[in-house]
């Protein structure tokens, strides 16, 4: 028989992309969908960067380029990096690969051996991909319990308690998916504290939503004494200027670049040419149409925000960043009557034309922090306000307490 293994059986997935499968199907049989499954900017690419990507093309810019990327665009995020997170990157240190999402792959590839127990600590719930890569690269995911009342921070003392010798990652990401939590300069610091008594103990910090910031300042932890040497930096311009699909991420790191360079060689051999002339054109480029979005992402947050406390049965703190809500509906499963998000999802999917994630779509359920979902609010004000108005009626309509 021919046989598929074991690890690509038990591969994980983004169930983004499973409940947009769904989402789909219901909209091709005529169904009227208000969707908040989609984790990227509602926007068009800004013009002066496609020009960029069509004049690079003209140019003839279309066979390889070197694996870690074209020197010029390295240089840009050298300089991105060390203005945005105040510190000093050098242009080699830094890598672009297809999208920021690689990185989560080549840094657990390049820290930890497989089957050898190495241990990975990552934010449950968090990005779904980074369990998956932990687990199909034969390390052991060790999952960081975020909680609502730490304004979906973790527990700094938990994680001390969790690191033991075999912790050879920390990953953090801030602002976060799904919470749209930020960790402050005091976590940050405290966490840093915490991480520099191990000597073996590298940082992936997933910076991808650093632009979208919208109470006070981003920081990068590699901004604290000591932590940019074991810090992979990584950030990218799919969501900052709305180009999710150019495929263009970045990561800086002194000592892993080359490492990291070697897993894009073996890999996708670069990064798309014309595209990094695209991201180069976002870098460096007028910023307004970056800050049009965010603007816009910025009063959205307020109108699902406010809307969603509106309604009966919810309750939503505000995201300091990102364009996620993870609003607690706890209350109104129990008005429902039904077990759990799960469910609470599929009913508004089905019976309310409302498409939104639940938290098992994001990794384990943590005991006593109830039943959560995700909206993504990267969609119009009217969407926003259409969906906010039939997830309200469908409580009210089908509450039975
Ligand atoms: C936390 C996080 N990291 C990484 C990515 C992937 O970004 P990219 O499109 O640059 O690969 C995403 C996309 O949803 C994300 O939410």
């Amino acid at each position: 028989m021919l046989e598929i293994s074991e690890r690509t059986r038990n591969l994980g997935t983004e169930n983004a992309f499973v409940v947009l499968k769904e989402v789909n199907e219901l909209v091709r049989e005529g169904k009227d969908i208000v969707n908040f499954c989609i984790g990227q900017p509602d926007f068009d690419t800004p013009e002066y960067i496609k020009e960029a990507a069509i004049k690079a093309i003209r140019e003839g810019k279309t066979g390889y380029t070197p694996s870690p990327g074209i020197p010029e665009l390295r240089e840009a995020v050298a300089e991105y990096f060390s203005k945005t997170r105040n510190i000093d990157v050098k242009p080699e240190w830094v890598v672009v690969a297809n999208g920021a999402k690689p990185f989560i792959a080549y840094t657990i590839l390049t820290v930890t051996d497989y089957g050898r127990g190495d241990e990975v600590l990552y934010p449950n719930p968090g990005f779904p991909i980074y369990e998956s890569q932990i687990r199909a690269n034969g390390a052991v995911p060790v999952p960081l319990p975020l909680h609502e009342s730490k304004g979906y921070a973790f527990d700094v003392e938990y994680l001390e308690k969790r690191i033991t010798d075999k912790t050879k990652l920390l990953i953090l990401n801030s602002p976060h998916n799904p919470t749209g939590g930020v960790l402050d300069r005091d976590i940050l610091e405290q966490i840093a504290d915490i991480v520099k008594r191990h000597d073996n103990l590298w940082v992936l910090s997933d910076e991808i939503y650093s632009r979208m910031v919208y109470d006070g300042e981003f920081v990068s932890i590699a901004s604290f004494p000591g932590m940019q040497e074991r810090t992979i930096i990584v950030d990218g311009v799919s969501k900052t200027y709305a180009m999710t699909g150019w495929r263009i991420g970045f990561a800086a790191n002194e000592k892993l670049a080359q490492h990291l360079s070697r897993w894009v060689t073996n890999t996708d051999s670069c990064a798309g040419h014309p595209n990094q002339y695209a991201a180069l054109a976002a870098l460096t480029g007028p910023q307004d149409d970056a800050k049009r979005m965010f603007m816009s992402f910025r009063e959205r947050r307020e109108i699902i925000v406010e809307g969603l406390n509106r309604i009966n049965g919810i309750k939503c703190l505000r995201p300091g960043g990102a364009f996620y809500a993870w609003p607690n509906v706890t209350e109104a499963c129990r008005m429902l009557n039904i077990g759990d998000s799960e469910e609470f999802r599929r009913r508004l999917l089905y019976e309310a034309g409302v498409a939104v994630l639940s938290d098992i779509h994001f990794g384990f359920k943590i005991k006593g922090e109830g039943e959560h979902i995700r909206l993504s609010y990267a969609t119009s004000e009217e969407n926003i306000r259409e969906g906010l108005r039939r997830i309200e009626e469908y409580i009210e309509d089908n509450r039975v307490k």
